[in-house]
């Protein structure tokens, strides 16, 4: 097993007594759940798209077929993976902490599916699909060959209910994001490459307001050198032994 970093003892100590705890993830807590990461190469007959020129409205509108098997790929990729130690010990921490919110970047259930009840999910999620034209979540549509189906209501295509590049977030999920954000006196940043906005301010915008910050990643990020701790390892590993450590 790689080297993790150890655990701070005062950061043991602050996580044992904060009232207030905020994590925000990102695809490195899917990882080891053997969902690949964002911007890890996609592979199979999907390693020739770059996944930002897929995920974007213009793409849809241009090749909507295209993006729509993408999204059917990536949904049974998700549907194969079970969540892994990092997912069980966030619902865990939700469990032990007086006040834990849970903001993901992910677009997977994964957290849903380990027991987490609260979660923030800032890029929308891929079980679900929307109308393209009115937004709405639609669950069922008649059985048909054309891909992507049509809206059962207003005949417009239907689309991932993800949250594509050039999109605005849900509004809801921001806003309670920067709540808890603000709120926190613990701030963990987890498996997120923390290029991304606004989700990659959210980190900095905890310890502006005094909380300590937590970079847990096996590699340095961009908010590395903002954060009060970073410990060095698999989300997988790192979680599980922190929660141990803080409510043994
Ligand atoms: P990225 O793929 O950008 O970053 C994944 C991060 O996880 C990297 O920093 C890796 O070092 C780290 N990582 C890899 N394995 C890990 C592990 N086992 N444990 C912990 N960390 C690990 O994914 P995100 O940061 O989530 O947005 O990307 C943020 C957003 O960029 C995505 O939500 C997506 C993309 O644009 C939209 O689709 C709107």
């Amino acid at each position: 097993m790689s080297e993790t970093t150890p655990i701070p003892a005062e950061l043991i100590a602050r996580l044992r007594q904060a009232q207030r705890v905020t994590v925000l993830t990102g695809a490195g807590i899917s990882a080891e759940s053997g969902v690949p990461t964002f911007r890890q190469a996609q592979t199979g007959l999907w390693a020739r798209y770059d996944p930002q020129q897929l995920a974007t409205p213009q793409a849809f509108r241009r090749q909507p077929q295209l993006v729509w098997d993408w999204y059917a790929w990536r949904r049974t990729l998700v549907a194969a993976a079970e969540p892994n130690p990092g997912h069980f010990a966030l619902a865990e921490m939700e469990r032990r902490a007086p006040h834990f919110t849970l903001i993901t970047q992910n677009v997977d259930s994964l957290h849903h599916r380990a027991g987490s009840r609260a979660v923030l999910e800032l890029h929308g999620n891929i079980a679900r699909t929307k109308c393209s034209r009115e937004g709405q979540v639609v669950e069922t549509w008649p059985e048909t060959d054309e891909r992507p189906p049509r809206c059962p209501h207003c005949g417009a295509f239907l689309r991932p209910d993800v949250v594509w590049f050039g999109e605005a977030l849900p509004a809801d999920a921001l806003d309670a994001a920067i709540a808890a954000a603000r709120a926190a006196e613990v701030f963990l940043s987890v498996g997120t490459s923390g290029l991304v906005h606004p989700a990659a301010g959210l980190p900095l915008l905890a310890g502006e307001h005094g909380a300590s910050t937590v970079e847990i990643n096996p590699e340095a990020t961009p908010l590395s050198d903002e954060m009060t701790y970073c410990l060095r390892g698999p989300a997988g590993v790192v979680l599980p032994a922190l929660v141990a450590a803080v409510w043994p």
